[in-house]
């Protein structure tokens, strides 16, 4: 099975968050399965500046506004197309801002380039080489299923919705620019409210739409979730399917992992943290060190950490938190920290992200809406107990310490609903009696390092999705 995956982003060479990491781990766990996946990127720097063996496939003399070379070769262990198309891509800055944090105006062409060359490898191939799908990811690859229709392609379609929050809307005045078919500017077609919407474009056209749990895809069906397009979700309801992301755990596991001090059982960790603590400067504490790794904004819900920050600290608790984002979020964070049981880094830190879930006792979730989540997971795989909001992923990953779950052996972390401050103080509450009980935290620390949060169930579930759109061969 031949497949081409089509992203803005992808691990380890350009990454902003889980999208990256879940693109650049498909093709390795897909290759167990029979399926050979390569991934087409756009030509950022980052890409182009690493590829090895880089050779020319295929030419545009004009995609959106300059000539493009597609060019195949290797990075990282992966197999690539990337476009090498100056005029889109040889910027400064991240995937789609600038250096000063703003998006780059053309945004709209420039993913509209990535998904028509998507769509014209489909159709034509590169250097011989033909998919039989098309796996496409979020908005940025959303026009690949209006493209393929002008070029006559009959390639399958999958498009994995990480995020519904962004659905690369823009304005109708820019149909010319992003070469859509006037006529399907309906809301059968790309139209949503009057915009153009990249991502209604492949959620109605793909002949498949998955998306990274089984509870968001639930969740995507409602007004709460759906952010307006929750009847689209409605209507292609039979299409879709929740297929819950793994994580790497041969790169995630605290037995192996370089930037730790490592350990194979939890009697291992007071080891890292003491470590963590040394290097934060924090003191030794009665209460449990809490952990955060996450972009701060408004969906990761980290305003209610701040809000019962008084109460953690009140147990003994302590708190160390890297993150960046919202400059209010940020602010907030800063200000906390004058507590030396507080530790906070604004930035993106990848070891030191690993030395945080290590030598953490738990670590912080309290999404309002997480389509899968990868912290938690990481959270498990290192016996740092998850305490998440039940919702998306983060309710089809951890098992919650109720006492029916403790009392079986199979409890992984704490959930709380709804999402409010008081939820997450109660949940933080019931995890410092956890903690305080050595024995039931040490079965909880097992059950969490033993759970399965590898790629082996999901890796089949794509593999079956790709068979039956395909039919026999
Ligand atoms: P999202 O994609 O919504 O941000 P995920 O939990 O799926 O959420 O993925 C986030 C990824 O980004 C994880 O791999 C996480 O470890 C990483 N990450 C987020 N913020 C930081 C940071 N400040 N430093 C290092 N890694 C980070
Ligand atoms: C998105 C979601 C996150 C998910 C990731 C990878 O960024 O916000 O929940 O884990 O995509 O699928």
């Amino acid at each position: 099975m031949q497949v081409l995956s089509v992203a803005s982003e992808c691990a380890p060479l350009v990454k902003t968050g889980g999208l990256a990491d879940v693109v650049g781990a498909l093709p390795g766990a897909l290759a167990g399965q029979g399926v050979r996946m390569r991934t087409l990127l756009p030509g950022y720097p980052a890409v182009m500046g690493v590829l090895s063996d880089a050779q020319q496939v295929g030419w545009f003399d004009d995609l959106f506004g300059g000539g493009a070379r597609l060019v195949q070769g290797h990075a990282a262990g992966l197999d690539l197309l990337a476009i090498d198309a100056p005029h889109l891509f040889a910027r400064p800055g991240g995937p789609y801002i600038d250096p000063d944090g703003r998006d780059w105006p053309d945004n709209p062409e420039r993913f509209a380039a990535l998904s028509w060359v998507g769509a014209h490898v489909a159709t034509h191939g590169a250097d011989g080489w033909h998919p039989q799908v098309l796996h496409g990811h979020d908005w940025q690859a959303g026009l690949m299923t209006e493209y393929l229709r002008q070029m006559g392609g009959r390639t399958k379609t999958v498009l994995t919705i990480h995020n519904i929050a962004f659905n690369g809307s823009t304005d109708p005045g820019r149909l010319q620019s992003l070469r859509l078919d006037p006529w399907r500017f309906h809301t059968e077609g790309y139209e949503f409210w009057g915009s153009i919407s990249a991502l209604k474009a492949g959620l109605m056209g793909s002949d498949a739409l998955t998306t990274v749990s089984p509870s968001y895809a639930e969740e995507l069906m409602t007004p709460e979730f759906g952010m307006g397009l929750e009847g689209v979700m409605q209507h292609r309801r039979y299409a879709l399917h929740g297929i819950l992301n793994g994580i790497d755990d041969s790169a995630w596991n605290p037995a192996t992992d370089p930037a730790i001090t490592r350990y194979d059982s939890p009697a291992g960790k007071a080891a890292a943290k003491a470590a963590l603590q040394a290097e934060l400067e924090m003191p030794r504490a009665e209460g449990p060190l809490y952990v955060i790794v996450s972009r701060m904004t408004h969906q990761k819900g980290l305003d209610l950490v701040l809000q019962i920050l008084p109460d953690i600290l009140d147990q003994g608790g302590q708190l160390a938190v890297l993150g960046s984002g919202d400059p209010g979020l940020e602010h907030a964070f800063r200000q906390a920290a004058t507590n030396p049981n507080v530790s906070v880094r604004i930035g993106y830190d990848e070891p030191f992200s690993r030395r945080l879930i290590a030598g953490g006792d738990a670590i912080l979730v309290p999404s309002r809406f997480e389509p899968c989540g990868l912290t938690q997971m990481y959270g498990l795989r290192y016996g740092t107990i998850p305490v998440v909001a039940l919702t998306g992923g983060l309710a089809d990953t951890v098992i919650n310490a109720s006492p029916a779950a403790l009392a079986q052996g199979v409890a992984t972390g704490v959930q709380f609903s709804p999402v409010t401050a008081e939820a997450l103080c109660n949940a933080l509450a019931r995890l410092g009696s956890l903690y305080r009980d050595p024995e039931t935290w040490l079965q909880l620390q097992k059950n969490a390092m033993t759970q399965p949060v590898g790629w082996a169930q999901s890796a089949r579930a794509y593999a079956q999705l790709y068979a039956d759109l395909t039919g026999p061969e």
